[in-house]
């Protein structure tokens, strides 16, 4: 058990990062115009997003995935590791990040960079988060999800507040240069969503390839993959049964909040997301 590093506000894992990068990457890193961004508040598809854009980048060929760690593909530019990673890489980089719009690279907002920004019922979410933080070594571990559920609508969790995520970044959402998905619809239609992601990306593929992706990218396919499922953690970062791809499913919450809970979530989501467009949240 660990509690966080606090950096303007947020709450942040312990290990892997360090105030003086955090306040680099704000201020001094620079965006090009050819990288592409993934951008999840955690426990929203990240890696399974990821997995996606590599496979269309290799036009569903498995090998990359296969051979080289996903942060590796695509580093946490937030992260120390991630973050020499990508200042001495050349050309267009692939970009993972959890951070807040605020926190996030100033350069980015004169610039052409691609994001793709997912979201995912916050109740989700939240289960989701539960069952992953409390399994590894740098964060604050909940003794319950009761625990959990307060520390989340508090925004005392990794990466602070959901809603205020949400809520900033999708004021980007009408910009050619940011694509809005959700867990949702990757679920419900994967198959139009990476078509969407390839228009996005300005990539064609034939139908073996698009059916590649669509394989390689899948819940089992993941989960075998031991360059994509995080199985190898070092005993110091992770307790036993740390699970990154656990159910994937929706509405998993329905088995884990008291009919209290849901009424209490419901309340603070209306208030917190009011204004929103009705629509923009495919699980209300
Ligand atoms: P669950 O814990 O609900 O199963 P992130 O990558 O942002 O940390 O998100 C992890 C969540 O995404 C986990 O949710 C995980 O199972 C789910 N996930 C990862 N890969 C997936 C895939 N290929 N298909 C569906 N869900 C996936």
């Amino acid at each position: 058990m660990s509690d966080y590093l606090w950096f303007d506000g947020i709450p942040l894992p312990s290990v892997w990062f360090e105030k003086e990068i955090l306040k680099n990457v704000c201020d001094k890193f620079v965006i090009r115009d050819e990288d592409t961004v993934i951008l999840t508040y955690p426990k929203s598809g990240t890696h399974w997003l990821v997995e996606t854009v590599c496979l269309i980048q290799s036009k569903g060929d498995p090998n990359w995935i296969q051979s080289e760690p996903i942060w590796e593909r695509s580093p946490w530019i937030e992260g120390q590791r991630g973050y020499q990673k990508l200042i001495n890489k050349e050309g267009p980089r692939l970009i993972t990040s959890h951070l807040p719009l605020h926190l996030f690279p100033k350069s980015f907002f004169s610039s052409k960079a691609k994001v793709i920004y997912v979201i995912r019922n916050p109740r989700d979410v939240l289960v989701s988060g539960y069952f992953f933080w409390s399994k590894t070594k740098f964060v604050k571990n909940p003794e319950s999800l009761t625990t959990y559920f307060e520390w989340f609508l508090k925004g005392n969790v990794a990466y602070g507040s959901w809603f205020e995520h949400t809520r900033a970044w999708l004021s980007m959402r009408k910009r050619d240069n940011f694509l809005l998905l959700s867990y949702e619809d990757m679920k419900k239609d994967t198959k139009s969503t990476i078509e969407k992601i390839c228009d996005f990306l300005g990539k064609k593929l034939e139908t073996n390839e698009l059916d590649m992706v669509l394989k390689y990218s899948s819940f089992h396919s993941m989960k075998e993959n031991n360059m994509s499922n995080i199985s190898f953690l070092p005993e110091d970062m992770a307790s036993d049964g740390l699970v990154l791809l656990r159910k994937g499913m929706m509405g998993d919450w329905k088995n884990h909040f008291t009919v209290a809970q849901a009424e209490v979530f419901d309340k603070v989501f209306q208030e917190k997301m009011a204004g929103f467009p009705s629509g923009i949240f495919p699980w209300e």
